[in-house]
């Protein structure tokens, strides 16, 4: 068993590594200055650059180069800025590996085209000419997203053989938790007591098991104690064991939760909550090794690991007086903290196949994966309720779930709508300078919320504020607008 684990983590550190290659990157555009200014921005930022001059070019590349994102302009030919060259290439793009992040380059205001491309599948769209920062953004967030999923892909493979023989669920794909599951490994065997610490709902009590699974112990019991639900008065009763006649409830002798661990495991979780009498019970009783069970004075040996887990600062508590520093002293002799998923979010692809896939098989339903920007908002939420509140959601998605993938509507209402900032929802994505025009503004909210609805002209509206028929009304004119308004689509970019 312990090998199997240290293998999982071995190879998850191989995949981790394998993605710190240089991504790669196709941009196709028939202007050599356009791509020539790509090339420039991209290659300092580690990308590797191949261009193509036409749709042409662009699937002979396909057809032998694997990219982690494509960057193609949507007009090829100087006699039309329809776009339609573009817009067939993207479909067939997509058709043919929809995995592969496809950002398109518009001309500036050309919004139906950039509503259609993403209509069609396109993942982003910049317009040109472009911010550099922006358009660094954009790929970033896609590449990304693109490994991330491209790792849980690996990961749930190498999981359904983990769980295939039986052995506990263990995600751990983020490098804070590839240090969690070699400290696991590491000090698992050993008979050290280990304190997991870490938000509710991180994984403490996955992180306890998996300890135990890979210990010397595993053949034998682990014994969970959730120390901070057990009444006061039954607490030494509970943990110690009674013999009849201990007290007035006590009709039979009773076997306490450290004499049924005997040779495996304890787990006292919740540690934090133990009273301080409570405490110097038990920790006369980790000091000494032995046991006294309630009403009788003869003491038994046991030999028990001591696993405990608390999601409050014991530190703090020792020095406030409300946890015995002696007692923390010999719990912690090797600390595990379980870091908060919002400070890991490289593992939720990874936990979110792995629940689909566990959900989707509970409940029969034929779910294949995920819509990109579900995934995206899953990415960007900040999880108060960690990994549990990860796990009640996809159940959840699974249950409502009437497509072949979970979809944005499918998460909870209003879901994400106050997500953290980061690089994919910064809100600099609507660009506001001082010298934007209300009418330019409400332009870019309008195109912006569409791509959130991923097109769907009847939410966005509702979201805006607006009628459907306003919204049409605006798309119908900005489309006029921006015929004249494009100076021509290829503009050399800003810097
Ligand atoms: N790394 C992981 N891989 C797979 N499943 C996980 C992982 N971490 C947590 N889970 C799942 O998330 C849920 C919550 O985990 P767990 O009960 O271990 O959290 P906890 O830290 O003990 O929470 P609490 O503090 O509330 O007791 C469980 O269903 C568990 O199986
Ligand atoms: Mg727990």
């Amino acid at each position: 068993m312990q090998t199997s684990i240290k293998t999982g983590g071995q190879s998850a550190v191989t995949a981790a590594k394998g993605s710190s290659d240089r991504p790669r990157l196709l941009a196709a555009d028939d202007q050599q200055h356009v791509l020539e200014a790509l090339d420039l921005l991209l290659r300092p930022q580690g990308y590797e650059v191949e261009t193509a001059k036409s749709p042409a070019m662009v699937r002979a590349a396909l057809a032998t180069e694997s990219y982690d994102a494509l960057l193609i302009d949507l007009n090829y030919t100087r006699d039309t800025t329809s776009g339609q060259e573009g817009l067939d290439l993207l479909s067939e793009i997509v058709a043919l590996d929809n995995s592969i992040p496809v950002i398109v380059m518009t001309a500036w205001a050309n919004i139906e085209l950039a509503v259609e491309a993403m209509r069609r599948g396109a993942r982003d769209f910049i317009q040109k000419p472009w911010e550099n920062e922006r358009l660094l953004t954009i790929l970033r967030t896609q590449v990304d997203l693109r490994r991330a999923l491209q790792r849980a892909e690996r990961l749930a493979a190498e999981n359904r053989l983990l769980q295939a023989e039986g052995r506990p669920e263990f995600i751990a794909t983020a490098p804070q938790m590839q240090a969690v599951l070699e400290a696991i490994t590491r000090v698992g065997p050993s008979d050290a007591n280990v304190l997991i610490t870490g938000e509710h709902g991180t994984g403490k009590e996955v992180v306890a098991r998996t300890l135990h699974a890979v210990s010397r112990r595993a053949s034998r019991l682990m014994v969970s104690v959730n120390t901070g639900a057990v009444p006061e008065a039954l607490f030494e009763s509970e943990l110690f064991g009674h013999v009849k006649g201990a007290f007035t409830d006590a009709r039979f002798d009773r076997i306490g939760r450290f004499e049924l661990a005997d040779g495996g495991t304890i787990f006292l979780d919740e540690i934090g909550n133990v009273p301080l009498r409570q405490q110097a019970k038990l920790l006369r009783v980790l000091e000494a090794g032995e046991i006294e069970r309630v009403g009788s004075s003869r003491s038994l040996r046991v030999d028990v690991r001591v696993v405990s887990a608390t999601n409050t600062d014991l530190r703090a508590a020792c020095t406030s007086g409300q946890f015995r520093e002696d007692l923390l002293f010999r719990l912690n002799t090797v600390e595990i903290h379980v870091p908060a998923l919002r400070e890991r979010r490289e593992d939720i692809p990874a936990l979110s196949v792995h629940f689909l896939t566990r959900y989707a098989s509970r409940y029969r339903r034929p779910i294949q994966g995920f819509e990109a920007s579900a995934l995206q908002l899953l990415m960007q939420y900040s999880w108060p309720g960690n990994v549990r509140e990860l796990r009640n959601t996809l159940e959840r998605a699974v249950i409502v779930c009437d497509a072949g993938v979970v979809e944005t509507k499918h998460l909870p209402p209003g879901f994400g709508q106050a997500p953290l900032r980061t690089a994919a929802n910064d809100p600099d994505a609507v660009r506001l300078g001082v010298g934007t025009t209300v009418e330019e503004a409400e332009k870019m909210l309008i195109l912006k919320t569409l791509e959130a609805t991923s097109n769907n002209k009847t939410r966005a509206a509702e979201i805006l504020g607006i009628s459907l028929k306003t919204l049409h009304n605006k798309l119908k004119e900005y489309g006029a607008a921006s015929a004249e308004a494009v100076p021509g689509k290829e503009e050399v970019p800003s810097s």
